[in-house]
């Protein structure tokens, strides 16, 4: 898929007051600092359409972008980091579970997971969250090039075999790099696949 545009639409902590038009809707998640905006920005070919920093917190409202007039990337605050203070926390939680729990329009779901990581409570929890609430996610490797390729593929063999613990069967995966920009192509293709299928 090409990516004509991309416009910022809207930034804000209230369900209530996020776009109203019924366009499908795709949402990036995950732990503060896993790379959920600069992923937006890889897939967008846009530098500083979403709001970077290598200090986790930066993302702190539901932010709307309008993709080729048609569908809506949304980038969240991320979840979790033990550095963003308590109350920082609890603030983001309580966006990110209305957001969930409120958005008729959201028809896929990222959940960002490091590469480098071995699978963490947290974001196994959350994925079990999206579950119990059937919101259908698919999950993105992300900072790949920070590994060496046989690492990348042992870690996300072992992640795998942990989702397999809790999981029938593994959610679609990617792996992305939004240094080298791995994984542009795949993502925007499933992306459109879903898409298509709501027509
Ligand atoms: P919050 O908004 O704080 O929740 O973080 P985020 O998940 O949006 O992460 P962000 O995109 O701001 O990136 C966090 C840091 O990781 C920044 O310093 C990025 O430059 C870096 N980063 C993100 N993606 C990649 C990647 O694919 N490779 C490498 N090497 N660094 C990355
Ligand atoms: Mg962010």
């Amino acid at each position: 898929m090409k990516i004509n545009t991309a416009t910022f639409v809207i930034s804000n902590s209230d369900i209530n007051k996020c776009p109203s038009e019924k366009l499908p809707e795709y949402a990036f998640i995950g732990r503060s600092n896993v790379g959920k905006s600069s992923l937006i920005n890889m897939l967008t070919d846009h530098k500083g359409l979403a709001k970077i920093s290598n200090k986790p917190g930066k993302t702190q409202l539901i932010n709307h972008f309008i993709i080729n007039k048609v569908w809506f990337l949304v980038d969240l605050p991320g979840y979790g980091y033990a550095k963003v203070s308590k109350k920082a926390r609890s603030k983001f939680q309580g966006i990110i579970h209305d957001y969930f729990n409120k958005r008729l329009q959201l028809v896929c779901t990222f959940v960002l997971i490091d590469s480098r990581h071995k699978p963490q409570k947290i974001d196994l929890e959350f994925m079990q969250f999206l579950g119990e609430n059937n919101i259908p996610f698919s999950i993105i490797f992300t900072k790949i090039d920070k590994l060496a390729k046989t690492k990348v593929a042992k870690n996300i063999k072992a992640y795998v075999q942990g989702m397999l613990a809790f999981w029938e069967t593994m959610p679609p995966y990617f792996i992305s790099s939004s240094v080298d920009k791995t994984g542009k192509n795949e993502i925007l293709e499933y992306i459109e696949t879903v898409n298509s299928d709501l027509k």
